[in-house]
């Protein structure tokens, strides 16, 4: 409605605009015709003419023939029916004549092509003895508009009388709040009547994904998606007995890496976490582009340890989704590393978890065992005030350890970090998973906490911007207090490095 309004009134303008043109040239013209007639007639122009050429301008305004007759006052009459009648366009050239009864004509509507995938795939897991999670993504109107439908076949690799390819429907999560552009993010968790593959003979895991008239309502489009094969003797059942215990005790899942990071604050952040997990521990980071040759440095020596894999994914920015598909990635992490792992950690490289002394990341994630999954509360950091004692030196001093100030205004909701104990997790989100089983809490005040230092880690020039000395301080209407719990223990993590890969990060640069 209020569209058409304002294309109303949008055509109105624009005559009103041609209207006064129009009126201002016909008065200039009247008036010079007036003085004309005063003239003697050695001017071989004469009013008459100047009454046609008046008619003239007037015609580029309408479609109708030039007045049989010129005169001034046909034009003024030609004006007050613009005035008073609705602004039309002009009429369209007159329809062909009708044939000889009226009738119904059917129109084609011509398809050509798609615009969007019907299903990604990312990577397809065994999630147990008889069921599978499916990442990937798929066309987002389809499933805003639409009801897609998928269906799981399990295909052995030879038939038996005891094994015969078996179907199930395929539930399928949403995971991204609707935050997906072009592409949504889609878990398809197939979960079977029976255990399938138990006798280790081999065999596939076959998705059908129908559009079911999402994309074409005369349609139903299937694709035949083998997404998962088994070969013969793969698989090893004993993962998934409850009691299995997993190779990590902690996990991190990272998000999509992006831009262009700084190095120096990768190098910190990984010393500080390899440190915090420990042995029992693996990091996850997804390259989708911001792993550059000065990152990748900072990584090899973690990733010569054993403690850092890098998945390359950088191939997903050809489908666009939200942010880098990071919904995508991160439940790709969460079915692919499910059993090898107790916990599982999903923050950013500008984040740092912190557990207060006397508590060791064990002891805290030990006394929450009994839930799936728990939230982390937030410590935002100032990205630019720093203390004065550091002038001068700042660019040798660790971030964490130079951004000492903390954002205290009250009254904001934060957004919060999370771990869960990934068996009992279907699929996930980045601030929490909504698809699991067992139970939540949020109640972990005191126990541990994570360090935000936003707007650092993509920044190559120096951080400190504002020098300080004072214990608060309010900038830009936001208090601040000083905290100098990561800045204390910045020696610590300085020299864990030097001992865990010698000394050849010492030239790192932002
Ligand atoms: C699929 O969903 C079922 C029921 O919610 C669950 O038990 C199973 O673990 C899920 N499978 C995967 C691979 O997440
Ligand atoms: C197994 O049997 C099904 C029909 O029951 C058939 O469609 C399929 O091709 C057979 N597979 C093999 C490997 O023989
Ligand atoms: C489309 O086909 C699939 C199987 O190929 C079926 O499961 C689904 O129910 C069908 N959808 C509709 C709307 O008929
Ligand atoms: C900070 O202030 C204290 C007194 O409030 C003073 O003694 C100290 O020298 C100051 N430090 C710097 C670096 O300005």
């Amino acid at each position: 409605m209020a569209k058409e309004k304002k294309l109303f009134i949008g055509v109105l303008g624009n005559y009103t605009a041609e209207l006064k043109l129009l009126l201002t040239t016909l008065l200039v013209l009247c008036s010079v015709a007036t003085l004309l007639q005063f003239i003697p007639s050695r001017f071989t122009i004469s009013a008459s003419d100047l009454r046609v050429c008046i008619s003239r301008v007037s015609q580029p305004q309408t479609q109708d023939p030039p007045p049989s007759s010129p005169s001034t006052l046909s034009s003024v009459s030609q004006l007050s029916r613009l005035l008073s009648v609705p602004p039309s366009p002009s009429p369209p050239p007159s329809p062909p004549p009708p044939p000889s009864d009226s009738q119904t004509l059917k129109r084609d509507f011509n398809p050509y092509g798609s615009a969007a995938y019907n299903f990604i795939t990312m990577g397809a897991y065994r999630g147990g003895l008889n069921t599978f999670a499916i990442v990937g993504l798929s066309s987002k109107p389809l499933h805003v508009y639409g009801k897609p439908t998928y269906e799981c076949e399990w295909a052995p690799r030879v038939n038996t009388t005891a094994g015969k390819p078996i179907t199930t429907v395929g539930y399928k999560i949403l995971p991204d709040w609707g935050y997906g552009h072009v592409y949504t993010v889609v878990i398809v968790n197939c979960t079977f009547s029976e255990p399938v593959n138990v006798d280790n003979s081999g065999g596939k895991l076959v998705l059908y994904a129908a559009t079911s008239g999402g994309g074409d309502a005369k349609f139903n489009l299937t694709d035949r998606i083998e997404v998962l094969t088994e070969s013969p003797g793969s698989i090893d059942t004993s993962i998934y007995t409850p009691s299995s215990k997993p190779k990590y005790d902690y996990f991190y899942c990272g998000s999509s890496l992006y831009g262009n990071l700084n190095p120096q604050r990768v190098r910190e952040w990984i010393a500080y976490h390899v440190r915090l997990f420990g042995p029992r521990s693996h990091f996850v980071i997804h390259d989708a582009g911001g792993v550059h040759e000065q990152v990748l440095e900072v990584l090899k020596p973690w990733m010569e340890l054993g403690y850092v894999t890098l998945q390359d994914i950088r191939d997903q920015e050809r489908f666009d989704g939200y942010y880098h598909n990071q919904f995508m990635v991160v439940n790709d992490c969460l079915h692919r590393y499910k059993f090898m792992t107790k916990w599982m950690f999903f923050f950013d490289v500008d984040e740092f978890i912190y557990v207060p002394p006397k508590n060791t990341i064990k002891t805290v994630l030990d006394s929450l065992s009994e839930y799936s999954q728990f939230t982390i509360e937030q410590m935002p950091m100032s990205s630019k005030i720093c203390l004065s004692e550091d002038y001068g030196k700042t660019y040798r001093k660790w971030g964490f350890e130079k951004l000492v100030y903390k954002d205290v205004k009250r009254g904001i909701r934060r957004d919060r970090k999370y771990a869960v104990q990934p068996r009992s997790v279907y699929a996930t989100g980045v601030h929490m998973s909504q698809n699991l089983g067992g139970k939540t809490t949020h109640k972990t005040e005191g126990r541990i906490k994570y360090f935000h230092y936003h707007g650092t880690i993509a920044e190559r020039r120096e951080s400190c911007k504002m020098l300080v000395n004072s214990t608060e301080l309010t900038h830009e209407k936001i208090p601040y207090v000083l905290d100098t719990t990561m800045r204390d223990i910045a020696g610590v993590i300085k020299k864990f490095e030097l001992t865990m890969i010698g000394s050849t990060l010492q030239g790192t640069r932002q």
